[in-house]
């Protein structure tokens, strides 16, 4: 790391002047969500000191009980963008419908999506957990704002990123000319940038599934991580090693970091669902994230970022990371 200490704002800044690839409303809009983050990492560090820990008694539109730092987190993120301007609307995995911004303050022209507690069921167990997010533009000329407005294809994203709260909180940012990762300094309070032009291995030995669902996978995520399990001896010809977060975000940090692919395909269990993970908030930015390092993202047919979303809400099968290993088993699903 160079001695020069670069913060979030003056790289926002820099990039800005330097190739206007953030316009100034949408350089407020990833500063007010880095300060979200900030006092979300503030919580998720008190823990049961502040009481924040366990569940809540409600449920999400998912039909997922919800935790007490998922609603949280959620309150945080629209205090935090609600009065700035740059916004439009908003919209959440903890809210059934878009939030609009109150009359009360101006309407700006950008959208805003976000998993505000990614991880939850890993809160409680104090293990790494995140907030994912994905900026959109409101398309032009519509009046008013609505969720039809939300319904984009991920390649339409104009910024996304997530913030790991891990043994560092560490947030990472996309703006469509790479990745970099800001280390948040907690005695100054400021994000500083840690690592530019992140890029992922081609090739990887790590990969990452929930492999207590394989009896309920498809044929071509069945037969590529049976040849990793064979190892030296398979087809593959060489040992692969797993690891599963079961927090996205800090999957999805790691293989960013040292490579790796990631895998929540869609399986038997609810057959009618093409996955359990949400396209629009969850999908959709690590996928720009993983794309703009190098990696690669599809659903086992196509690429993520072109899947035109029907409904908010909407869920997709994810396969992402190292590219020649994602191109494997998108291969193997063409096949089948
Ligand atoms: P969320 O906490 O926002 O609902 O997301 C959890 C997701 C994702 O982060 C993780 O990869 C996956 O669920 C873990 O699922 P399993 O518990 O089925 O492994
Ligand atoms: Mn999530
Ligand atoms: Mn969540």
């Amino acid at each position: 790391m160079s001695t020069k200490r670069i913060s979030f704002t003056r790289y926002l800044v820099e990039q800005q002047r330097v190739d206007g690839h953030i316009p100034s409303q949408l350089r407020l809009l990833l500063e007010v969500v880095a300060r979200a983050c900030k006092s979300i990492s503030q919580a998720v560090n008190k823990g049961d000191l502040g009481g924040v820990l366990g569940a809540a008694t409600t449920e999400n539109v998912q039909g997922e009980v919800q935790k007490k730092l998922d609603i949280i987190a959620n309150e945080v993120l629209i205090e935090a963008n609600e009065w700035g301007g740059h916004l439009a609307a908003m919209a959440s995995e903890e809210m059934d419908s878009i939030y609009v911004v109150p009359n009360r303050y101006p309407q700006g022209e950008y959208l805003l999506l976000f998993d505000p507690l990614d991880g939850s069921s890993n809160i409680d167990v104090n293990v790494s957990i995140g907030t994912i997010f994905s900026v959109l533009k409101k398309p032009d000329g519509s009046a008013g704002v609505s969720e039809q407005d939300f319904l984009q294809a991920g390649a339409h994203q104009v910024a996304a990123g997530y913030c790991v709260y891990g043994p560092q909180t560490t947030l990472v940012l996309t703006v469509g000319d790479g990745v970099a990762m800001f280390t948040l300094d907690r005695e100054q309070g400021s994000f500083v940038l840690t690592q530019e032009n992140v890029q992922i291995p081609a090739d990887t030995k790590e990969f990452a599934i929930n492999m207590s669902n394989m009896r309920h996978w498809d044929a071509p995520v069945k037969r590529y991580v049976d040849e990793c399990l064979a190892g030296t001896e398979g087809p593959r010809g060489k040992d692969f090693n797993m690891r599963w977060i079961a927090s996205m975000v800090a999957d999805v940090h790691r293989i960013l970091t040292r490579g790796g692919i990631f895998m929540y395909p869609w399986d038997k269990r609810e057959p009618n669902k093409p996955g359990k993970l949400r396209l629009m908030y969850e999908a959709n930015p690590m996928s720009w994230l993983v794309e703009q390092a190098g990696g690669a993202a599809t659903n086992g047919r196509e690429r993520i970022l072109d899947i035109q979303p029907g409904k908010l809400h909407e869920r997709v099968s994810v396969i992402l990371g190292s590219k020649n290993e994602v191109e494997r088993v998108t291969t193997y699903h063409r096949e089948a």
